[in-house]
């Protein structure tokens, strides 16, 4: 089959990387990719939201199958595009995306359909906000209804920032079009964590639980980025936590996208909080998340492409998806100065050293200049290490790290630490590291039918 990834970040190199190894794949293509896609795909110079120029190279090329990574196209409407002239697309219509692209939506279906989240206000006047704000008191959490590529949500301390926050998205309009609306909601206290599904309009699988770390510092300090780091599995989600998450938040939500005309179909991402009154979903994504899928994919045993074709053809049930056993750790090596301004350009050194056995190293932002590979975004690469659990998946990530070099290079010290205070550590008596890691998949896979979703409780 000949296969098209809408995107070039590190989420749609560890997708190409995925589908590259199913029987299935005959041709893979990449708009825009980047340095590392370019090794097992075709790059194509459209960039990933020229859906007319997307569109007319899918047909030309008589593409079996296209799989869109990034949410801006989806919020464009490339699936209802590509479906109109029948073309075969992975991800959700534009309508189902409202899910992502509208906070306000979100809220409002939350509320619809008893999904717990935290309490909110839905304002289009900064007056209304500010009133609520002093009625409410802090903190408080301030966000702008529609996508700000992750940088348009602000947690308020205090009244005083709360109010900043109003005026910065309503009135001086920092993010655009985006801030028209502003969603003022409850802090939730707790700890966060993703959980996907792959959903086929009614049917949905959940995958493993993973974790994110947003903030640029360490101790998850300074500002939101994109993500600089990811594990899987979080054990923050216990097996009952996740049958909760199915019963409260998944089934509620694909059963309410399909009966309110709008069919959800291809991954829904739910960013939880863990409070101390259970799982409140902190935001709805309708895509892989970057850069968890970089921590998710390695451990999938199952062919992603014959999964993909299950979702787009209604196909999902009976399906499992089956995880190995053990962990994987994404560390982001990021441009220094990101997520503000930062340099492209820089000559990146160490790239032979990979692959390994367990270390898989996905590109985000970069590019080729004749033999060199030059930085070319914030996020710059993701280093992925496999182990038997999260501990020695973190320590061969950042002993690979170590071999990768760029001016300006910068990365968090502490990526999984929740999972690692968890762990008992190697000087404990009860630890019991030895290494399972298999590549068959057929001992130590994971036999957890609950992260399938294929017992009752995943099944619609
Ligand atoms: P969002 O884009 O909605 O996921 O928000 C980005 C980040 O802001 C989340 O990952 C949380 O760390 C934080 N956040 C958002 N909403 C809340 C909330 N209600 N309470 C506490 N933190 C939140
Ligand atoms: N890692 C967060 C996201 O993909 O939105």
């Amino acid at each position: 089959m000949k296969i098209l990834v809408v995107g070039g970040g590190g989420r749609e190199h560890a997708l190409v990387w995925k589908i590259a190894q199913s029987p299935l794949t005959s041709e893979i293509y990449a708009a825009p990719g980047n340095a590392g896609i370019q090794e097992i795909a075709r790059c194509l110079p459209i960039s990933d939201t020229d859906i007319a120029g997307l569109l007319a190279f899918a047909q030309e090329k008589d593409i079996d199958l296209t799989v869109v990574g990034p949410e801006l196209p989806l919020a464009k409407g490339i699936v209802d595009q590509f479906e109109e002239v029948g073309l075969k697309v992975f991800g959700p219509s534009r309508e189902a995306a409202l899910l992502e692209t509208s906070k306000a939506f979100a809220k409002d279906f939350m509320i619809r359909h008893h999904i717990p989240t935290a309490e909110y206000r839905v304002f289009d006047s900064a007056e209304g906000a500010r009133r609520y704000v002093l009625q409410r008191g802090a903190p408080l959490v301030v966000k702008a209804d529609g996508l700000a590529a992750g940088k348009g949500v602000l947690v308020a301390k205090t009244i005083s920032e709360a109010q900043d926050a109003i005026h910065r998205i309503v009135e001086q309009k920092a993010f655009g079009g985006a801030g028209e609306r502003v969603v003022v909601e409850e802090f939730l206290k707790g700890e966060e964590a993703s959980v996907l599904a792959l959903v086929d309009g009614k049917v949905f699988k959940t995958m493993i639980p993973s974790q994110d770390h947003k903030r640029i510092y360490d101790g998850d300090r300074g500002p939101n980025t994109g993500g600089m780091g990811a594990y899987a599995p979080a054990p923050v989600i216990t097996e009952a936590l996740l049958s909760e998450i199915e019963e409260r938040v998944l089934r509620p939500a694909v059963l309410g996208m399909e009966q309110e005309g709008r069919p959800f179909r291809g991954v829904l991402y739910a960013g939880l909080m863990i409070t101390a009154g259970g799982p409140k979903v902190v935001e709805f994504n309708c895509r892989f998340g970057d850069p968890e899928t970089q921590a998710i994919l390695p451990l999938l045993e199952d062919d992603l492409l014959e999964l993909m074709l299950a979702v787009c053809e209604g196909n999902l049930e009976g399906r499992r998806m089956n995880w190995r056993s053990g962990a994987a750790v994404c560390v982001v090596l990021a441009s220094g100065g990101y997520p503000s301004s930062y340099n492209r350009g820089a000559v990146i050194q160490g790239l032979h050293h990979f692959p390994t056995d367990d270390v898989i190293l996905f590109h985000a932002g970069t590019r080729r200049d004749g033999l060199r590979v030059l930085t070319d975004g914030g996020r710059v690469l993701g280093v992925t290490a496999l182990g038997s659990d999260v501990r020695q998946a973190v320590s061969r990530a950042y002993q690979a790290g170590e071999k990768i070099s760029f001016a300006g290079a910068y990365y968090r010290r502490d990526i999984a630490h929740r999972a690692l205070d968890r762990e008992p550590s190697p000087d404990d008596p009860s630890y019991g590291g030895k290494d399972t890691q298999r590549r068959d998949g057929s001992e130590d896979s994971h036999p957890r039918d609950c992260l399938s979703g294929g017992g009752p409780l995943g099944c619609l």
